[in-house]
């Protein structure tokens, strides 16, 4: 039997190159080898877009990013693509998980302590988004998830999620629960447009369905080797993130290529950047494609989320009648 993966994206926005090299690349590669669960968070989403109209965002964004996924190469034949809330029994796992789970646990966690301070207009002050990880642990272990492919800020959730299985085990005498681990890409660390913390509240992003003249215009206006101040001047590669985008986009040798004539001032920045504009649109062109006939079909987009919502259902069933069993069985 193949080992199971189970991971998610909260339907906050539109998805960026970020969730993309970050995350969508491993859930397409994983593909073959795992039997893969790829769920749209909406109830995650609810913890931080409760306030006001917020929430009527979030299944728009829902489609939007799902069909990302797939034009990305997600594939609903051999995936299962579904919505957390139309599977119940992620409400009751994570009620169950809660009783067992430290407050002192979730006031720890990295995230938590970032979002009470960035996030606060947001009413993230609530009962349920401390509970965010406790919710994120049910996620994963109603698939009994082995790997769960991510971005690296989601690793301590991960960490957690795996505690609270052990404590879940042992606590209640039986081995329900497999404690899973994270998988990063290869380019975990890709930044923004403009060197910091890819993230779209510092608006340096580039979203998968951006329009390509944006692309341009962003991708021309990115941040350089600072140091690098005349076209004579020779560069640094290292420290520079139109060279680390080049990384993901060109083969090996035309990556080394443009290093030695960055360094020897034989390329210009404003080449450079020509040529990473033009690569990326050519790659994302097809992917664009794809999307925006998804988006035209909304029939079928439901189909195949009405599928892989019974799919999940089944999976999730089953783990709760064991769960039930070990938590109150009287034997
Ligand atoms: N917390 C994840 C994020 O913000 C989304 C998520 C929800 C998730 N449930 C999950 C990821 C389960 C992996 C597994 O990106
Ligand atoms: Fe960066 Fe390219 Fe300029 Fe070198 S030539 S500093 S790699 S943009």
């Amino acid at each position: 039997m193949k080992k199971r993966i189970l991971s998610g994206m909260r339907p906050t926005g539109k998805l960026h190159l970020g969730h993309y090299w970050g995350v969508l690349t491993n859930w397409v590669a994983l593909q073959e080898e795992f039997e893969c669960f790829y769920m749209v968070a909406d109830w995650h989403a609810l913890t931080s877009e409760w306030k006001g109209g917020s929430a009527r965002a979030i299944p728009g964004n829902a489609r939007d990013n799902v069909a990302d996924w797939i034009a990305a190469g997600v594939d609903p034949e051999k995936s299962t693509i579904f919505v957390q809330s139309a599977v119940p029994q992620h409400a009751e796992l994570h009620l169950i998980l809660s009783c067992l789970t430290p407050l002192g646990w979730l006031e720890r966690v990295p995230t938590y302590k970032e979002a009470q301070q960035k996030l606060a207009e947001k009413g993230v002050d609530n009962y349920a988004f401390l509970g965010y990880p406790v919710l994120q642990a049910a996620d994963i272990l109603l698939y009994k998830g082995n790997v769960v492919p991510v971005g690296e800020d989601q690793l301590p959730h991960l960490e957690l999620t795996r505690e609270i299985a052990r404590r879940f085990n042992s606590n209640f005498g039986a081995e329900v629960f497999p404690e899973p681990q994270g998988r990063l890409t290869p380019n975990p660390r890709l930044q923004g447009l403009d060197g910091q913390r890819m993230s779209k509240s510092y608006g340096n992003t580039i979203d998968l369905g951006e329009d390509p003249a944006a692309v341009e215009k962003k991708v021309k206006g990115m941040f350089t080797d600072p140091n690098r101040k005349k076209r004579s001047d020779p560069g640094n590669p290292a420290i520079c993130n139109v060279f680390a985008y080049h990384g993901i986009l060109n083969a090996k040798e035309r990556h080394a290529r443009i290093e030695m004539d960055c360094r020897e001032a034989k390329i210009g920045c404003v080449e450079c950047k020509a040529e990473l504009a033009g690569k990326m649109l050519d790659w994302v062109r097809p992917l664009q494609e794809r999307r925006k006939a998804l988006l035209s079909d909304p029939a079928k987009l439901d189909a195949i989320l009405e599928r892989g919502n019974a799919r999940a259902s089944e999976v999730a069933a089953q783990t709760m009648k064991e769960v039930r069993e070990a938590v109150f069985s009287s034997r």
